[in-house]
C-alpha cells in the first residue's frame, strides 16, 4: 500500500515521494507520542552549521537516509551530515533534506517539519546541489502539527496532502495552493531588531504604522520559530516572512541554509503564486556556493515582497 495517493505524483519520482511520505508518517507517530516514547529533545551533538543536534534531528536523518536508499536517490545532502552521501550509485536523483525543521520547538509541542529539495543527479555529488534553485525538479515540506501535512511542487503548482492517521496514507486536499497577493501578517525574529539593516527596519516600521501609516492598514505579527509552520501559514492565508542578513557575526547571510531550506521554500511559494527573494534578487536565480551556505530569505505575498525589494534600492 503506497504512503501517498499516486494520481498526481510524476511516475519516475513516485518511489522517492512515497519513501518521504512513509517516513513522514512514521515520524508523525513518534512525535505524537512525545514523552511517552524516547526522549526526542535531548541534546546529542552539534552539526556542521554549529546548530545543537537534538535526538529527533538525528533520528529523522537516519530514518530518511535508510528509506531513500532503495528509492532511486543517488546523492543525499542533509543538514545533519557534513558531506553528501552516495546512497545508490545508479540512482537518478539528488535529494537535499532538513530532516527536522524547528528543533527548538520539539519539547514544547509546537509544529515542526521536514523540508526537501530534489534535483537530477549530476556526476559530482556536491555539484549536484550547487546549481541555480530554478533547476529543482521537486520540493516540499511535511508539517507535523495538529494535522500532518505534505505541501509539494513538481513544477506545476503547489499540491497539499493530509495524512490520515487511521490509514497512514497522505490524501490530496488541494491541487493548487494559492498565496493571496496582499498580506495582513508579517513574520521576523523581532528580538534581532537592533542588528537589522536600514531597509529591513524601514519595512517593519511600515508594518507597525497601522491605518495611519503608509500601508493604510493594520498588520498582525507572528513568529513561530519553525520555518515549516511559518511557510504553511503564509501559503494558506498570505503574509510575509523575513530572515534577513543582519549585523551579528555569522548572520551576514541570515540564518537559513540555501540548499535545504531557502531553495525548496522559494520553489513552493513561487508555484503557489507568491514571491521569494534574498531581499532583492529572486531566490530561484541564485545558487549556493557551498553545501551548508546560508542565504537571506524574504518570501510571501507578491505586493509585500516587491515592496521589500524596493526598499533595498
Ligand atoms: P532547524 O531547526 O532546522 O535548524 O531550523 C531552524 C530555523 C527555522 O526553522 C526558523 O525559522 C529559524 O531557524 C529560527 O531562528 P531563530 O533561532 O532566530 O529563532
Ligand atoms: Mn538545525
Ligand atoms: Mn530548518
Ligand atoms: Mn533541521
Amino acid at each position: 500500500m503506497p504512503a501517498i495517493d499516486p494520481a498526481l505524483v510524476p511516475e519516475d519520482l513516485f518511489p522517492v515521494i512515497d519513501a518521504l511520505c512513509a517516513t513522514g508518517a512514521q515520524l508523525s507517530g513518534v512525535i505524537a507520542r512525545g514523552p511517552l516514547g524516547q526522549s526526542l529533545g535531548a541534546g546529542v551533538g552539534e552539526n556542521s552549521d554549529g546548530d545543537q543536534q537534538k535526538a529527533l534531528d538525528v533520528m529523522a536523518d537516519e530514518l530518511f537516509e535508510a528509506a531513500l536508499k532503495p528509492a532511486g536517490v543517488r546523492h543525499y545532502a542533509s543538514e545533519e551530515q557534513e558531506v553528501v552521501l552516495t546512497l545508490d550509485p545508479e540512482g537518478a536523483y539528488a535529494l537535499a533534506i532538513d530532516p527536522l525543521d524547528g528543533s527548538s520547538n520539539i519539547d514544547v509541542n509546537v509544529t515542526i517539519g521536514t523540508i526537501f529539495s530534489i534535483f537530477q543527479a549530476a556526476e559530482d555529488a556536491t555539484a549536484s546541489f550547487l546549481r541555480p534553485a530554478s533547476e529543482q525538479i521537486a520540493a516540499g515540506y511535511i508539517a507535523y502539527g495538529p494535522q500532518t501535512l505534505l505541501a509539494v511542487t513538481f513544477g506545476a503548482g503547489t499540491l497539499l496532502y493530509v495524512l490520515d492517521p487511521e490509514t497512514g496514507r497522505f490524501s490530496l486536499a488541494s491541487e493548487a495552493m494559492s498565496l493571496p497577493e496582499a498580506a495582513r501578517e508579517y513574520s521576523i525574529n523581532a528580538s534581532n531588531r537592533r542588528h537589522w539593516t536600514a531597509p529591513v527596519l524601514a519595512y517593519v516600521e511600515e508594518c507597525e504604522g497601522g491605518t495611519q501609516g503608509s500601508k493604510g492598514k493594520d498588520m498582525n505579527f507572528r513568529w513561530v520559530g519553525s520555518l515549516v509552520a511559518e511557510t504553511h501559514r503564509i501559503l494558506t492565508r498570505g503574509g510575509t516572512f523575513l530572515y534577513p542578513s543582519d549585523a551579528r557575526k555569522g548572520y551576514e547571510k541570515g540564518r537559513l541554509r540555501m540548499v535545504y531550506e531557502v531553495a525548496p521554500m522559494a520553489f513552493l511559494v513561487e508555484q503557489a503564486g507568491g514571491q521569494a527573494t534574498d531581499g532583492k534578487t529572486p531566490i530561484l536565480s541564485l545558487q549556493a556556493g557551498a553545501l551548508h551556505e546560508r542565504c537571506p530569505l524574504v518570501f510571501g505575498s507578491s505586493e509585500e515582497v516587491a515592496r521589500i525589494a524596493a526598499l533595498h534600492d
